[in-house]
């Protein structure tokens, strides 16, 4: 076969492996945004995704799933502890979400992140066509471009980050700093959320890349969102990502989804405001911070029980890494104590599960929500408060949103708060509630006109335009 002409290479396939209960396994479809955005781009331009198939020690077989080509990568149960678990999510995952925890330095994580880079990068150099666009993307593989650059000169090469990128203070702590931005700089195109981001990158290349490493000096000249490095001129710029917005606003005034928020608020004892957090339990998404907030306006009262709910819906992530084993046991425990405290038999102030939630249960949920909490220390973008915003064509509803997400540059008009001030969470919740209907209204047209027109179809053709703009060899995408 002549090979792909544009490849994504991520972490996760589009789809999980399963496996059942007698020994075999089976191919569970995992929509997230990214195929949702890519889906078009993939078919057009005889596509290819590489990546993970979520479950340890099985060696499959590329599949075509709907008409897409997919080549695992398989990741053995070590790698999984070292690459995933360790350096991924116990290293980089805190490190550039402001050392909220404590990052572990481990050298056989490293070494690990460094193995499984490299075979993410062999497998990809097979599927690529010559001349072809190859998409790495996230924080698991920044070595790629560089390995990948090195076993393939013909190929454009694209890189986006969808965490947030580090100050440079905080990025100085990693001992493998210097190869992590050569390896980034293996890239063409560098995409970050956020202008910071994009502005850290390039200071932090301009001090360590020009400098001599073991494997000698790459002399980099930057500029203005442009890195020389040699003779190669490596771009960098901002691109926020969105959602699919025009599907999640269709299925939001679908019937049935409607009649099941009617339904949810029904079983919730009708109560005058439900309070919605939806987030991976994750330690950076400040739960404990909204829940903390919630309790002190329970106990001066200004919230009362009998009229508010606050449903929070947790899906279960990373639970073999012990940061968030702990923080799972803490936000139980707050969660325990609030309901001790505030909870009449059959009528709990929080509602709370630890499950993943179906999608249309999940939009069911957005459209029954009075008001939307979003409170993360850091978060890159947060595509839950723009969900939340997409399903409110009835203008009712309001968001409260932490700073601190990429999310806050695009959405002004939410209600928004610093999450590390609790009287500001605070103030922002009430203020969300007391506003009337007019204020409310206002606040959540201008927030949807933004979502509208930045779809994350838009964002990957943004990205897959500016790339193709560098482009010296091969054909534009189409
Ligand atoms: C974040 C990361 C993604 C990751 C997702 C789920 O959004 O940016 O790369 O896939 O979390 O985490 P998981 O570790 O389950 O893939």
């Amino acid at each position: 076969a002549a090979g792909a002409d544009f490849v994504v290479v991520a972490n996760r396939l589009p789809v999980d492996l399963e496996r059942l209960p007698d020994g075999t396994t089976r191919w569970k479809r995992s929509p997230g945004g990214l195929v949702t955005a890519l889906e078009s781009v993939l078919r057009n331009n005889n596509g290819a995704w590489v990546g993970w198939p979520g479950v340890p020690d099985v060696d499959v077989d590329p599949i075509i799933e709907d008409g897409l080509e997919l080549h695992p990568v398989p990741l053995s149960a070590d790698d999984v502890a070292n690459y995933y678990e360790g350096f991924s999510n116990g290293t980089l995952w805190p490190l550039y979400h402001d050392v909220i925890v404590r990052p572990e330095y481990h050298r056989h994580w490293w070494q690990a992140y460094v193995d499984v880079n490299r075979r993410f990068a062999e497998h990809t150099a097979k599927v690529a066509a010559q001349n072809a666009t190859v998409w790495v993307q996230d924080y698991q593989l920044q070595l790629v471009p560089k390995m990948l650059r090195m076993l393939r000169p013909d190929l454009t090469i694209g890189f986006f980050l969808h965490i947030p990128f580090p100050p440079v203070e905080l990025f100085m702590q990693m001992p493998w700093r210097t190869e992590i931005v050569e390896g980034l700089l293996g890239a063409d195109l560098i995409g970050f959320h956020l202008p910071g981001g994009a502005q850290n990158f390039l200071f932090l290349a301009r001090r360590l890349a020009g400098q001599p490493t073991s494997r000698g000096n790459v002399g980099v000249r930057s500029k203005l969102g442009v890195v020389q490095v040699g003779f190669r001129t490596v771009r960098v710029g901002a691109f926020p990502i969105s959602i699919a917005s025009a599907e999640m606003d269709e299925a939001s005034r679908r019937r049935s989804v409607r009649e099941r928020a009617a339904q949810i608020r029904a079983e919730l004892g009708n109560p005058k405001h439900i309070l919605l957090g939806v987030d991976r339990l994750d330690y950076t998404k400040g739960i404990d911070i909204r829940l903390r907030a919630l309790e002190e306006l329970l106990e001066t009262g200004e919230i009362d029980p009998k009229e508010t709910v606050m449903v929070q819906l947790a899906t279960p992530s990373r639970e073999r890494v012990d940061s968030y084993v702990q923080m799972r046991s803490d936000i139980e425990r707050q969660v325990g104590r609030i309901n001790g405290e505030f909870s009449r038999v059959g009528y709990p102030f929080v509602h709370y599960l630890h499950r993943p939630i179906p999608r249309d249960e999940l939009i069911a949920f957005f459209v029954a929500a009075d008001v939307m909490l979003v409170t993360p220390l850091r978060d890159g973008m947060n595509l839950v408060a723009k969900e939340y915003v997409a399903c409110h064509s009835g203008l009712n509803g309001a968001l409260v949103l932490s700073e601190f997400t990429g999310a806050a540059a695009e959405l002004r008009q939410a209600y928004q708060c610093n999450p590390h001030d609790l009287t500001s969470v605070k103030e922002a919740i009430m203020q969300s509630i007391a506003d009337d209907a007019d204020t409310r209204r206002r606040r959540m047209r201008s927030m949807r006109r933004q979502v509208l027109a930045h779809d994350v179809d838009r964002w990957a053709r943004s990205f897959l335009d500016a790339l193709a703009k560098g482009k010296v060899a091969g054909p534009a995408l189409m």
